[in-house]
């Protein structure tokens, strides 16, 4: 892909830049009336590259002492569909002992993929450990595994924008929209 970004690519907005915005707000308080009164410090951890925007947004909404990480994970599959086999490309700079953990994710699908890095961060004692996941596709669930906080719920359908990406492209677009199925048809 080249020049500018084919907005006839996107066969519609699913969630708008706006309601983006003010969902996050809202997750925003949420986590700040869970978690300011705790003892610990919080960790919130952003799983690239898809949860970038998120995390960055999510942090600021927060609003409470925080320390921001960012962790690598590849799982073996296709661009579509994960095989939940996870791999850590890059992994946190900070022990996460005793700490209140909050991963931040674009999207569950099946859930394989954090179900996995859930058991792995398990087992370095934090003390919570919760997902916050701007989208969640509940129909494509493999596993028995839910979002703590969820920014919207969304129909089987593949997304592109606001970090999530179709061959590694279209994560800046502003918001989240349905990728035409021609433009992926052909493959596989
Ligand atoms: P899961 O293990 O099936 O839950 O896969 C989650 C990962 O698959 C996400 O972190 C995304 O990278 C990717 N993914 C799942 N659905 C979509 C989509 O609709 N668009 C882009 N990436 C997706
Ligand atoms: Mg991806």
């Amino acid at each position: 892909m080249k020049g500018l970004i084919n907005h006839d690519d996107i066969a519609k907005v699913l969630v708008s830049e706006e309601q983006i915005k003010t969902r996050i707000a809202e997750l925003g308080a949420e986590l700040r009336r869970d978690y300011a009164h705790l003892d610990g410090e919080i960790v919130l951890i952003c799983i690239l590259k898809g949860a970038v925007m998120f995390f960055a947004d999510l942090a600021r909404a927060m609003d409470l002492n925080l320390q921001m990480e960012f962790m690598g994970i590849s799982s073996y599959g296709n661009e579509r569909k994960t095989s939940g086999i996870v791999r850590i490309t890059k992994d946190i700079d900070t022990s996460i002992m005793g700490k209140h953990v909050i991963i931040a994710e674009d999207i569950m699908d099946s859930g394989l993929t954090l179900s996995h890095l859930i058991q792995l961060l398990s087992s370095r004692n934090p003390a919570s450990l919760k997902v916050c996941c701007l989208l969640d596709k509940p129909s494509r669930r493999e596993t028995d595994i839910t979002p703590d906080y969820c920014g919207f719920e969304i129909p089987n359908e593949f997304v592109v924008g606001y970090g999530l990406d179709y061959d590694g492209f279209l994560r800046n677009l502003p918001y989240v929209g349905v990728l035409k199925p021609s433009v992926y048809s052909g493959e596989e």
